[in-house]
């Protein structure tokens, strides 16, 4: 069985969208719900870690038995929340997806509408996976990707421009895959270039998959 196999093993997990603001009624955001995050660290609880959900805006309840759960809005707030965390964990699974852009400038009044077209500008957020795989010490580093051309070549190249153990490749051109969905059909992309197809399936049942993934190579590197 599995249960305890994860005990105080402790886990940094990121889940949903984050929310750019553009004025006091307007934001960016993204598709994601928080289930794949959120079933992630319900999984880990379950199997005995000590689990922080570093959390973007959701409709969901955070799972009973977290060891913190910290909700934030912005990138740069869940990249502050993160980076404050990193050097206490052994696990980090980023599931979140984190906006690459924000607005340049927040309106602190409700931008009245003038003309047809409006420009908004934007800024390049942090890359908090980036951050985390350039300061990785002790820390096993698990990434998502969501792509929608070229899906394993871009995967490959952010498992090791940031530095990740594994990335988990959401199919965004499958049904059933990705955003908001309960299953998810993902691949594995490992360091040594082994590639892994998984089935579609539930989002909960592919948090233990990828669990179990973690527990192999925690013992296969001695990192327990
Ligand atoms: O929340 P759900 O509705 O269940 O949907 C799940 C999901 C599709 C959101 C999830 O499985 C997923 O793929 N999350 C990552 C989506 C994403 O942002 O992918 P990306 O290819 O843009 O980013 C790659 C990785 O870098 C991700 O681990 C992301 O957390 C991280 N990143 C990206 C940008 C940034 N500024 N900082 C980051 O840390």
């Amino acid at each position: 069985g599995k249960d305890g196999d994860l005990k105080d093993k402790k886990f940094l997990i990121t889940a949903g969208p984050t929310r750019e603001p553009i004025d006091p009624v307007r934001f960016i955001t993204n598709h994601s719900s928080g289930k794949m995050g959120y079933a992630l660290a319900e999984r880990a609880i379950h199997r005995g870690g000590e689990v922080i959900l570093i959390s973007g805006p959701t409709n969901l309840d955070p799972p009973l038995g977290l060891y913190k759960y910290i909700q934030v809005e912005t990138a740069q707030e869940m990249f502050k929340a993160v980076m404050q965390h990193y050097p206490e964990v052994d696990v980090v699974i980023k599931a979140a997806a984190v906006a690459d852009f924000s607005p340049k400038h927040f309106e602190a009044e409700k931008i009245k509408k003038h003309g047809f077209n409006m420009i908004i500008e934007l800024k390049k957020n942090p890359d908090i996976l980036q951050e985390l795989g350039n300061k990785k010490q002790h820390q096993i580093l698990v990434g998502f990707a969501a792509e929608t051309t070229n899906a394993a070549a871009n995967a490959q190249d952010k498992l090791i421009r940031k530095n990740l153990d594994f990335i988990i490749l959401n199919d965004l051109t499958q049904e059933g895959a990705g955003f908001a969905k309960d299953t998810n059909i993902v691949k594995i992309l490992y360091r040594d270039g082994r590639i892994e197809e998984l089935p579609k399936m539930l989002k909960k049942d592919l948090a233990d998959e990828i669990l179990d993934r973690v527990f192999l190579y925690m013992e296969q590197y001695q990192k327990l």
